[in-house]
């Protein structure tokens, strides 16, 4: 039986992952840690990552097989401390990758990100290996994170598997310190105010996927028998692209009086030092990935679901 931790697992990503995993695994195999209190969680555990005795023990109490480790400062609030960045990001996983080394748990569960891009990797369709130079500290902590990933698959034969997510958009807990969070953000304005400030340019072209996408390529890809899955650093991982003018147009399609004012802001020069699409075809090929959800999906999921959310303030 398996006994799974996810660390961070109150934050955007892991509040779905949780419950696909408990419906999977039971709710009383599925421990969720994270820094900030969650009282209405059925098996939630208090962790400060960096707390690496702490971790220890959770493992070895509850005898964890698997650690699902989303625990991370994302690139936009990572660049206002970047040593603490560094030190939650890198420590964080070194701790978990050492578990997995030590016999204690059999497979590990690393996000990584489209932050790893830089000035000279390719914008279009940039493929699986190519030019990885990030200019956020986040980025740098992924693309480190990345090849320690690998090293210790190598080296001492830890199973431990990696995509790297575009910029995520969902309805149930909202993304904190990003540069996509406009994505969400803007639905969530566009019921409550009719408006929405950007903080990215019209023509600022990213890629993005829905949450349920993203949660089942993290389960498939974790599912997948080990020699399936041939890349130990990160996967490409890749859905649709679209520009904040793109989005808003689709929401005035259905929310005919929403208007977009723009507004760029530090998060600017970060949204333009990485891709606009990605190349995933290795993910499609090695473990059978496919996306379902594409921009008008997205944008109908999202507004029947916030108008249910926020009904009480429309
Ligand atoms: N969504 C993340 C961010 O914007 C990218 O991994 O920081």
């Amino acid at each position: 039986m398996e006994k799974i931790l996810v660390t961070g697992g109150a934050g955007q990503l892991g509040s779905e992952l949780i419950l696909a995993l408990r419906l999977k695994y039971g709710t009383e195999n599925v421990i969720l840690s994270d820094i900030k209190e969650s009282n209405n969680d059925p098996n939630f555990m208090m962790l400060d990552i960096l707390n690496k005795v702490r971790l220890r023990e959770i493992v070895e109490d509850h005898g964890i097989t698997q650690i699902y480790h989303l625990a991370a400062i994302l690139s936009a609030s990572g660049e206002w401390d970047p040593k603490k960045t560094w030190n939650v990001n890198m420590n964080g996983l070194i701790s978990v990758l050492n578990l997995a080394k030590d016999g204690l748990i059999k497979k590990i569960f690393f996000p990584s990100t489209i932050a790893i891009h830089g000035q000279y990797t390719p914008k279009q369709n940039t493929p699986q290996f190519t030019d990885f130079s990030p200019s956020t500290v986040y980025g740098i902590s992924k693309i480190s994170g990345e090849l320690w990933c690998n090293y210790y698959h190598n080296r001492y034969g830890v199973d431990v598997r990696s995509v790297r997510y575009p910029g995520i958009i969902s309805w149930k807990t909202k993304p904190h310190g990003g540069t996509t969070d406009y994505a969400v953000e803007i639905f969530y304005d566009a019921i409550e105010k009719g408006s929405y400030e950007c903080f990215l340019s019209a023509e600022t072209k990213l890629p993005m996927m829905y949450i349920d996408d993203a949660i089942r390529a993290t389960l498939e890809l974790m599912e997948n028998p080990a020699e399936n899955i041939k890349i130990r650093t990160s996967y490409n991982l890749a859905a649709v692209s679209f520009t904040p003018a793109e989005i808003a147009k689709k929401i005035q399609e259905r929310l005919p009086k929403f208007s977009i004012q723009y507004k760029p802001d530090f998060r600017q020069e970060i949204a333009n030092s990485w891709s606009q699409s990605i190349d995933d075809s290795l993910a499609r090929t090695d473990w059978g990935w496919n996306h379902n959800f594409d921009l008008d999906d997205i944008t109908d999921t999202m507004i029947s679901n916030l108008k249910i959310k926020l009904q009480d303030n429309v």
